[in-house]
């Protein structure tokens, strides 16, 4: 069984996703981090030193190593952006689209250093910039979405279990 988790950021995949995998007794795998191990460098400093388009190479080339894996994976947000990934998650494992409004991405995410897509003063309007271009990906690669609005964590892990 393996679970991918997609979203914008700060929508919680890796927190839902490392609870989820411990009631699964399953294993948990967050791609930014194996990106961050497999590089040595952080997600801010590979953006910096190489670009994006280099990092989303990076991002597919971790994701085809999951092939084998079995567990819950957290992906980065712009996973979807390309089509090869999406087909990958649709054909390897079931694909759960953490839904949160730009409000409440917003108040997590202001104020952060680490992502770069988001680094300049307005966070709104970034990633609702953001959102527009990725809306049709995360709703159509999505097996399942689950509203996370004021929802604690136990409560999605519930919706997210009794779909699987
Ligand atoms: C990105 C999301 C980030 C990280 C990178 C790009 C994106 O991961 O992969 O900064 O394009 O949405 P999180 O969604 O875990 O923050």
């Amino acid at each position: 069984m393996k679970i991918f988790l997609i979203g914008m950021m700060g929508s919680g995949k890796s927190t839902i996703g490392m609870l989820l995998a411990k009631k699964l007794y399953v294993r948990f795998y967050d791609l930014d981090s194996m990106i961050e191990t497999k590089v040595k460098k952080t997600i801010a400093e590979i953006f910096a030193q190489f670009g994006e388009t280099h990092f989303r190479d990076l991002e597919s080339a971790i994701l085809q190593e999951t092939v084998k894996f079995k567990g819950v994976i957290a992906c980065g947000g712009g996973v979807i952006l390309k089509k090869e990934n999406r087909s990958f998650m649709n054909q390897t494992g079931k694909t759960v689209f953490l839904q949160a409004t730009i409000p409440t991405l917003s108040e997590r995410l202001s104020g952060g250093k680490t992502r770069p897509l988001l680094s300049g003063k307005n966070t709104d309007a970034k990633l609702n910039e953001i959102w527009k271009k990725r809306k049709m990906h995360y709703l159509n690669s999505a097996d399942i979405i689950v509203h996370t609005d004021g929802k604690i964590p136990q409560t999605i892990i519930n919706e997210i279990i009794a779909f699987i």
